[in-house]
């Protein structure tokens, strides 16, 4: 669902900053024109956190958060941009209009919010259930006591009961079969389809609940003693709100930690026992594989590390060899803990029960990265000790060194060629050499030629000096494009920058929308252009580029500042591209592109009569 930009623009400015994050607690005193107070996102003693009521902005000096007001309430509680955008909404009493929605999709918007009213009565339903004197109650209360999971969890988490019987919850709840069913709760009987039954009966209920506090769904675990045949867990079927591979168990919770590391696991109780002992940065994934949409939560939550901390069996390291790309794909480190069998214990439930929370905490933070796990599958399979052939330790280490081939970091590379030097005892320079022998070969021509390519140029991963001159750049162009809107225009009609030259998803949007404001002559305040941005990421991302004033003593200045910037930026590009070209081996564009770059300092962007 999307808002128009006038409708976020209005909420936006009906919402002072400076009142919104004083009704937070932050107390916020008047120095030259700004306000300053104590950052709440990080700890400190003196005042680094600075409002500006003027451009209703925020910024920390201290640990550089910063944003507009939605940003503000996004991080402060933790919930997505639609969900701040709503509260701010509600705060004002401005009425939300429907968001560009067809009938279908009213309907829709309909039975997903009658679902929620009915998962919502369920819930109180089966956590009132588990207060009963009822024998089930007992059972059930004693088996979670059993299982290390107090009162105070149970509440936090809502957990309840679906006694044992088959209409227990629609006696109950006064609504038709049919919607119950909508919603997952009851199911349509086979022989008359006029009658509908609990589905979930004398199990264990786990509400799986939205960061607004809506709850979507339900998992139900069997109470022991029950009949054989029965599935252990079972999940509501898909419905308007719930698809399983969309929810994490315990985010609404977890996401409260603050914490920018999440550790995932396989199941509920799972979750439960590492929240039992304080580790509440911890979500469940539903008995279904990591998808894309749960790296999307996580990313929501302003997660940056995830440790998989799936269960010790084949199963779980299957799971997680396939969740690693998904995560790293969206950009979050990854680390992978499993246990060893010997310590008896097939998920951290069980580890915990058995070896309590400091050895699991140890164990927590000795979590190896994503590459070492794998090397350390790999090592299995090659079965390697000591006593192992050298011609096994050598393949071993081929393959290994194929790990790193497609890393683009100089200082990664060495860092696992270590790990892996460590448990195949060849030495770290040889395990470079293979890496590099590698990626030549990947880089052979399709006819069978080899491309001569200097190693340097090879490998051209960025130095930390080269990206940080590119980063300081890409920052002060933006500051430039939007603080003077003639030098956007200029820039748009030397043709010399496009979108995708900026090399990162966040500035190609923002040039995009640097030369729009361009051409319909369109200043933009810093904070209507972070309102363009959902992602708290990078609503960060363009504040920092605000956070700086720059000032130009004459246009000479300001059109030499557009060309150097454009310039290192455009630089880095072609180096870039270079790269990918020749991974490809397609030599023709590299020739033409080695062309063009030949004529790339001699451009120059004039501003004109702009
Ligand atoms: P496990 O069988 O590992 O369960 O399934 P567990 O969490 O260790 O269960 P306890 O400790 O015996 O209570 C892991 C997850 O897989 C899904 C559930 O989400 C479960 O938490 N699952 C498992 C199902 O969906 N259905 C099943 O029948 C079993
Ligand atoms: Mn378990």
């Amino acid at each position: 669902m999307h808002y128009p930009h006038e409708v976020i623009h209005d909420i936006r400015t009906l919402n002072d900053i400076v009142d919104v994050i004083s009704s937070y607690g932050v107390q916020l005193r008047l120095q030259g024109g700004r306000h300053f107070g104590l950052c709440p996102f990080h700890s400190e003693k003196s005042a680094s956190f600075c409002v500006n009521g003027e451009e209703q902005m925020f910024y920390c000096f201290g640990c550089h958060a910063g944003g507009n007001v939605i940003t503000f309430v996004m991080r402060h509680e933790n919930m997505d941009f639609l969900d701040a955008l709503k509260l701010l909404a509600d705060r004002v009493h401005y009425n939300l209009p429907d968001a560009k929605s067809s009938t279908g999709a009213k309907i829709r918007a309909r039975e997903r919010e009658r679902t929620a009213e009915l998962n919502k009565q369920a819930a109180r339903f089966y956590y009132e259930q588990l207060q009963q004197d009822s024998t089930e109650a007992e059972l059930a209360r004693s088996y979670l006591m059993d299982r290390g999971v107090h009162i105070s969890l149970q509440k936090r988490f809502g957990l309840g009961l679906a006694p044992p019987g088959w209409d227990n919850l629609i006696a109950h709840i006064s609504a038709p079969g049919s919607e119950l069913a909508t919603a997952g709760l009851a199911a349509q009987s086979q022989k008359n389809q006029s009658r509908y039954y609990d589905r979930f009966r004398r199990r264990l209920m786990f509400p799986i609940i939205e960061s607004t506090g809506r709850i979507v769904g339900f998992g139900g675990r069997a109470l022991p003693g029950g009949d054989d045949g029965e599935a252990k867990y079972i999940n509501s079927p898909d419905t308007p709100l719930f698809n399983k591979s969309r929810q994490l168990y315990g985010l609404n919770i977890a996401r409260k930690s603050r914490a920018n590391e999440m550790i995932i696991v396989e199941g509920y109780m799972d979750v439960l026992a590492l929240h039992q002992v304080g580790f509440t940065n911890t979500v469940g994934v539903l008995g279904t594989a990591l998808t894309a949409e749960h790296v999307r939560l996580l990313k929501r939550a302003s997660i940056n590390t995830v440790t998989l901390l799936l269960d010790s069996d084949e199963a779980g390291t299957r799971a997680a060899e396939k969740a690693i790309p998904e995560l790293l794909s969206g950009g979050l480190s990854v680390k992978v803990l499993q246990f060893s069998p010997e310590t008896g214990a097939k998920d951290p439930d069980e580890y915990i029960q058995l070896n309590g929370r400091d050895k699991f905490s140890r164990l927590l933070t000795a979590a190896k990265s994503h590459v070492a796990f794998k090397v350390g599958l790999l090592k299995h399979r090659y079965a390697l000790d000591s006593e192992s052939e050298t011609n096994q330790r050598i393949r071993f280490t081929e393959e290994a060194a194929s790990l790193l081939t497609s890393l683009t970091s100089a200082i990664e590379t060495d860092a696992y060629a270590q790990e892996i030097a460590d448990i195949s005892g060849i030495t770290t320079s040889a395990i470079l050499a293979e890496v590099q022998k590698q990626r030549a070969q990947q880089i052979k021509s399709q006819d069978g030629q080899t491309l001569i390519i200097p190693t340097s140029n090879r490998q051209r991963v960025r130095t930390s000096a080269e990206e940080k001159g590119l980063k300081e750049a890409r920052k002060r162009l933006m500051n430039l494009l939007f603080t003077y809107p003639v030098t956007a225009s200029a820039l748009a009609k030397s043709e010399y920058l496009s979108p995708e030259e900026m090399c990162d998803e966040t500035y190609s949007q923002l040039l995009v929308l640097a030369f729009a404001n361009a051409q319909s002559k369109r200043h933009m305040p810093p904070a209507d252009i972070i309102a363009h941005f959902e992602i708290l990421e990078d609503q960060q991302k363009v504040a920092e580029i605000f956070a700086g004033e720059t000032l130009y003593k004459s246009d000479i200045d300001m059109e030499k500042a557009l060309n150097e910037m454009a310039f290192i930026i455009k630089r880095a590009w072609f180096t870039n591209e270079m790269d990918v070209l020749m991974q490809k081996n397609d030599l023709n564009a590299v020739n033409n592109l080695f062309l063009s770059k030949r004529n790339l300092s001699s451009l120059y962007i004039t501003m004109g009569d702009g």
